[in-house]
């Protein structure tokens, strides 16, 4: 087993955050899994599961045992005329991932192309974007459980998917996950109902130039973590009750708004936080993205202390003006491994 001591996370965490980690391992496979919870066991230490670490806010210094997620492998596990169920493992990335069931004319994740990240994080927050969740496209997930000591698959319908939400989110410290299971249509079935993404696709409706479209979008409006590190959106769509919104929209009658079922109403944080006049600004070496004001880049070397004053701020205003508390997206972390709540401000 190849523990490795002191290790710098910054590369392994889209955000860039310096956060050094007393014990990392790398693990390749379930075996390796068990063999790296017997050691953190042994030497009493928390666990941290790090796998594309395109969600997560990092303490700069980790007194636990980093376990960085690379189980491999795509396999075939059962068709019929209409489905093809396959488990991948959670190291795999998911954009490849997406790309490559294209190519094998499955149907289904087009939607969600370009998001960063592992198939282990999929499930997560079940991430969704184009008018697609990952959920609906999920049999089981495969995990180990830490409160059992056991291997188990939870079937889709009891992972309690919804908007950005998991039962692996009500459980935070709880699950690890080795792989997913898809069972992805063989007949196409687009889905083009989000925003322009129709008019954006045109009349070459293809699974291929559904796929381009949204990579298009997505490179043109969200920065690359590449050149401006980031975590994607930093905070989740708000969803408030239906008096909540006809009385902001008597306000504001151009918020843009998504009903949802049950009466609620979800409102863009994007718009939101543009409004509040964040759009473009910084505090200090972290703000949020000119082009997208959802998003919150580390322009330089910032500390997570950085990153929090910076969304407790754009949360304040963002209360001040309409009334409404932004919830953060990525998963903070201790400086003992563990993922705790966010404060509130
Ligand atoms: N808007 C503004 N100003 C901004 C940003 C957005 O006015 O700076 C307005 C837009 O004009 C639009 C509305 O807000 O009317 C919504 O914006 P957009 O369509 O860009 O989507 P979003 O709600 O900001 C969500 C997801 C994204 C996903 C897109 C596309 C969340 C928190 N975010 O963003 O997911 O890619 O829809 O489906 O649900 C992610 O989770 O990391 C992510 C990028």
């Amino acid at each position: 087993m190849n523990i490795q001591h002191q290790v710098q996370l910054k590369p392994f965490n889209t955000l860039n955050l310096a956060a050094n980690a007393s014990h990392y391992i790398k693990v390749h496979s379930t075996d390796d899994l068990i063999a790296a919870l017997n050691y953190a066991k042994l030497q009493q230490l928390n666990v941290l599961i790090l796998s594309g670490g395109s969600n997560m806010l990092l303490p700069e210094q980790i007194q636990a045992l980093v376990l960085h997620m690379d189980i491999q492998g795509i396999e075939f596990l059962n068709e019929d005329d209409n489905f093809s169920t396959i488990r991948v493992g959670a190291g795999q990335v998911w954009h490849d991932f997406v790309l490559w069931t294209t190519t094998q004319q499955l149907f289904g994740l087009q939607n969600l192309a370009l998001i960063p990240g592992l198939v282990g994080a999929s499930p997560v927050q079940n991430i969704g974007a184009y008018g697609v969740e990952v959920g609906e496209f999920i049999e089981s997930v495969q995990v180990y459980d830490r409160y059992n000591g056991q291997f188990n698959s939870i079937l889709a319908s009891d992972c309690h998917f919804a908007y950005r939400h998991s039962i692996f989110k009500e459980n935070p410290n709880r699950y690890i996950i080795t792989h997913v299971t898809f069972k992805l249509r063989k007949q196409p079935d687009l889905k083009l109902n989000y925003g322009d993404l129709k008019t954006a696709v045109g009349d070459e409706q293809t699974a291929e130039n559904l796929q381009r479209q949204v990579i298009q979008i997505r490179q043109s409006k969200l920065p690359d973590p590449q050149q401006f590190p980031n975590v994607g959106s930093f905070f989740k769509n708000p969803v408030v009750t239906a008096a909540v919104y006809e009385q902001l929209a008597i306000q504001f009658p151009n918020m843009p708004h998504y009903p949802q079922p049950e009466g609620q109403v979800k409102i863009a944080a994007g718009w939101l936080i543009d409004q509040a006049g964040w759009k473009g600004k910084q505090l200090g070496m972290v703000g949020m993205f000119h082009k997208q004001a959802l998003v919150l880049v580390n322009y330089a070397n910032a500390t997570l202390a950085d990153v929090q004053a910076t969304y407790q701020a754009v949360q304040q205003d963002v209360y001040q003006k309409f009334g409404i508390h932004l919830e953060p997206e990525p998963v903070l972390f201790n400086d003992a491994g563990l993922i705790i709540p966010h404060n509130t401000f």
